[in-house]
């Protein structure tokens, strides 16, 4: 089932590193080739012998051989990998990963990883529960990591509560899952506008909206996760991406425009997530305009033109082997108003959000829509995170 699949292992050091052989054997028994990684702390947990023995293959601990000299070469490594699985990750690796900390040979390879990283938290409660973690696995997630489960049960310290790693069949069969349906993008090139615009008035003036970016990244992320090719175009946002991401910042809708059209012919999805304004100001000042030089000030009576609109406009040239996918945002008349924009806009499904959803849209971690195709297929979704609906998205609209 894993036959060609070569799959990394990064272990660090807490006591669920005793069950990685575990693991190995599980990955290896169904053709997988697989190599381990260690830190240093893990060796105390798990001897390298027995990994090396299991994954019938030489582990890696320090940058390099130290009665060879011989370059243990993390990048290498990394690119060799189609999947790197971090089990367990404890709150130091993890801290270490979320802030570009690269002491260790598990580390450095990490920061080379253009594969999908699987990572499962292991350690004690208090420490799974520190607010620190938790913001550092959410940014490990923002990142487009796979962020296994750490569920409850006995815990080394003798207490029943979260925080133990999942089991090896758990993580195994996550990886079979990964490697049946998530690559199904392989060799394809997915385009993807994000978050807002903004229309500058003079140097220190704009018109902007309260976009984030984060629905268009977590489609950003569920595409890489899926094999694909990424080019996100995206507005002003301190979002960050996965490096396996490539990330084009834009300002205006002008220049996201002019991105879109650069990328198009070489896209076989796109999907238009960005808030694009949908004016701008008729003349722009190169310098600060001063409220009271002018009799009559052109902020009190702002010219404003409509700015070009990039789904429409690549609706009119896409090709038939183009899947174009929109959004809608609306607050009336929703499910009419979505439809006549999949129209006129010439798409193949459009994603209807409503303001009048409480946790959705803008702002929200959270998002409740509806996917229209242009054959009236319809099909409405609870409440879910935004890396659950990006998700949804991409099920719906590959079937
Ligand atoms: N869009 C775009 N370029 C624009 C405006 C919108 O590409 N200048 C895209 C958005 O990314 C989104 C879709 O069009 O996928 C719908 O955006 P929305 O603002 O809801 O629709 P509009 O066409 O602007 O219609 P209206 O403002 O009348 O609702």
């Amino acid at each position: 089932m894993l036959k060609g699949k070569h799959i990394l292992l990064g272990v660090s050091g807490g006591i669920a590193a005793y069950k990685t052989p575990l693991l190995v054997r599980l990955l290896i028994k169904n053709g997988a080739t697989v190599k381990v990684v260690l830190t240093h702390s893990a060796i105390d947990f798990v001897t390298p012998l027995t990994l090396a023995t299991v994954s019938k293959n030489e582990v890696f601990i320090e940058f390099f051989n130290k009665e060879t000299g011989v370059w243990n070469n993390h990048v290498e490594l990394a690119r060799w990998a189609d999947l790197f699985i971090i089990a367990p990750a404890t709150a130091n690796t993890i801290a270490k990963m979320a802030n570009g900390i690269c002491d260790n040979l598990l580390l450095a390879t990490y920061f080379s990883a253009k594969s999908q990283v699987m990572i499962a938290p292991a350690m004690d409660v208090d420490m799974f529960q520190h607010p620190t973690l938790k913001a550092n696995i959410a940014k490990l997630n923002a990142f487009g990591n796979t962020i296994l489960p750490s569920p409850k049960g006995e815990l080394a310290s003798g207490i029943d509560a979260e925080g133990r790693m999942s089991e090896p069949e758990f993580i195994y069969n996550k990886v079979l899952d990964f490697f049946n349906t998530t690559q199904v993008l392989k060799k394809k090139r997915v385009l993807i506008t994000a978050g807002p615009t903004i229309e500058k008035i003079d140097p220190v003036r704009f018109i902007s909206n309260f976009s984030t970016g984060k629905m268009g990244v977590e489609l950003a992320n569920r595409a890489a996760q899926l094999g694909a090719d990424v080019d996100l175009i995206i507005g002003p946002t301190n979002l960050a991406t996965s490096s396996s991401i490539n990330r084009i910042n834009v300002l205006s809708a002008q220049e996201m425009y002019d991105e879109v059209h650069k990328k198009i012919v070489f896209a076989d999805i796109i999907i238009m997530a960005a808030a694009v304004a949908d004016f701008t100001p008729k003349l722009k000042s190169t310098t600060k305009i001063k409220k009271t030089t002018q009799k009559e000030n052109i902020l009190s009576n702002l010219e404003l033109v409509p700015t070009k609109d990039i789904l429409a406009s690549v609706g009119n040239i896409k090709t038939k082997k183009q899947l174009l996918v929109g959004f809608a945002l609306e607050t009336d008349n929703e499910l009419k108003n979505a439809k006549d924009k999949l129209k006129r806009k010439k798409l193949d499904y459009i994603v209807l959000n409503s303001l009048n959803d409480s946790g959705a849209g803008f702002e929200y971690e959270t998002n409740k829509i509806t996917i229209i195709g242009k054959n009236n297929m319809e099909k409405s979704f609870p409440l879910k995170s935004k890396t659950e609906v990006a998700k949804d998205i991409f099920e719906t609209i590959l079937n």
